[in-house]
């Protein structure tokens, strides 16, 4: 490419903004920008956002304060702030941040070229944030020669072994926490036939490992008006595992009330699924379920986890935990302690609850002091550790299959790659490369990873 315009993306939150970036930044490449990791170089800014919990959003805006300085350095710089925050805030995020050129929402990002047309031409565009209840996800077209001309590094695209592909977006739930419904819309799935082509291309280009992504995977096949509409999620994981060349599939995220029988057997029959499974489970207090409007009892997200373990038992589980939820009590608490103790997950990912605009739970009362909430998230941390430990231990003297990712990060000149069940794996071994796979014998289980050496 022979241009001189750079654009520096930068992503906050999940993994679907990690794709959503990804297209953006391809988007950006095919309209002559390339990719810079030095903000100071960018021509055009991209700050793809997340407002789940409040500390996220307040990262997004200390970012912002501190990138006013570059515009008035250039004043030809574009700024623009997508995802959750650019949805939730719309007309006052450009407000409260005049340097702000541009403001997308997730339903949008497909325009951010034109957008950027325009603000180059001074012409600052309306925030592209109004939720379309008829919103479907733009068809797939297979990348071009052109385009696909194009090396990774110059699209800032995630490496060819290892892809995530949006299967569906958007959240019907409404859990009372939640500020997604408010921010990424309706549910509204891909056609299967979209979703397998670009799995198909991507494997032809080297991938060996592809994430399905969206809100609620599960409930994968509807579209934006409610109706189901496609095959359901059991059988688009069978059609994706049919692509030559995938052998690895994940998916992410879950909801337990839509994890069907169907689904739990795939762990038994569909050989490239992995088994990890994130089932974010919240709370194990069926009071508090309750009142999060989540539509399971623990009695049965239990069931749930049984038999996952029958159809597949080395099947490693994660969750999400949120702590301090309003009304919560002791009893309550002890509930979720108790249910680290009877899961025994792999890992969790564990938050203190924090009011989101919008969600239903902000009007509710008894929140719960702020010190409280740190005691019993430090509390619930400590117990998951040791048992994220012990779990880890459970590997010792087994052998692995490890996709290699790369060169370790602690320094000892290891490789670094993932069991099937998620886990990092540090090991000795010859020249390998990204996306090779080896059989790993672990020596020590740690907490966040495994030590091992090729078998
Ligand atoms: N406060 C704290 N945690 C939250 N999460 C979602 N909303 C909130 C909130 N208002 C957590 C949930 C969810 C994860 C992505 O973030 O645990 O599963
Ligand atoms: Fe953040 Fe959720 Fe939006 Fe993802 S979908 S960016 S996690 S608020």
């Amino acid at each position: 490419m022979n241009t001189n315009k750079k654009a520096y993306i930068e992503t906050f939150g999940c993994q679907m903004n990690e794709r959503d970036s990804e297209i953006m930044g391809q988007m950006l490449a095919t309209a002559d920008y390339s990719p810079t990791r030095d903000i100071k170089q960018a021509d055009v800014i991209v700050i793809n956002t997340c407002s789940i919990r409040e500390k996220a959003e307040q990262k997004v805006y200390s970012l912002l304060g501190r990138i006013r300085k570059l515009k008035e350095e250039k004043p030809s710089l574009i700024i623009s702030v997508a995802g959750c925050v650019a949805q939730q805030e719309g007309e006052r995020l450009q407000a409260r941040m005049e340097h702000v050129d541009i403001v997308i929402g997730p339903q949008h990002i497909y325009k951010l070229p034109e957008l950027v047309d325009k603000a180059a031409q001074r012409n600052k565009p309306q925030p592209a944030v109004d939720l379309s209840p008829g919103f479907t996800i733009p068809p797939y077209s297979p990348p071009s020669p052109a385009k696909s001309s194009l090396k990774r590094e110059e699209i800032g695209a995630k490496p060819a072994y290892k892809k995530f592909v949006t299967i569906m977006q958007g959240c019907n739930n409404f859990c009372t926490y939640c500020v997604v419904p408010y921010t990424r819309g309706r549910e509204t799935s891909r056609p299967p036939k979209d979703i397998v082509a670009e799995i198909s291309d991507l494997a032809q280009q080297g991938a060996k490992e592809v994430t399905l992504l969206g809100q609620n995977v599960n409930s994968y096949g509807l579209v934006s008006d409610g109706s189901l509409q496609y095959i359901p999620f059991p059988e688009l994981l069978k059609k994706v595992s049919t692509v030559d060349g995938v052998e690895r599939i994940r998916f992410t995220t879950s909801h337990p009330k839509d994890l069907s029988p169907e689904l739990i057997e795939c762990f038994a029959t569909v050989e490239k699924l992995c088994p990890h499974f994130h089932l974010p489970v919240q709370s194990g207090s069926n009071r508090i379920l309750r009142k999060m409007n989540r539509k399971y009892t623990i009695e049965q997200y239990l069931e749930r986890v049984e038999a996952l373990r029958q159809a597949r038992p080395d099947i490693a589980l994660t969750t999400d935990i949120i702590v301090g939820f309003p009304g919560e009590s002791d009893e309550d608490f002890q509930a979720t302690m108790q249910l680290l103790d009877t899961v025994r997950y792999h890992g969790a990912f564990s938050f203190k609850y924090s009011d989101r605009p919008q969600a239903k739970a902000i009007a509710f009362d008894n929140k719960i002091d702020e010190q409280v909430k740190s005691e019993r998230l430090k509390i619930l941390q400590e117990r998951q550790n040791d048992i994220s430990l012990q779990r880890n231990r459970e590997y010792e003297g087994s052998v692995q299959l490890v996709m290699t990712e790369g060169v370790s990060k602690n320094g000892d000149g290891q490789w670094s790659g993932r069991t099937m069940s998620n886990i990092i794996v540090n090991f000795d071994g010859p020249a390998l490369f990204p996306g090779q796979e080896v059989q790993v014998r672990i020596t020590e289980g740690l907490l966040h990873s495994l030590r091992g050496v090729i078998a």
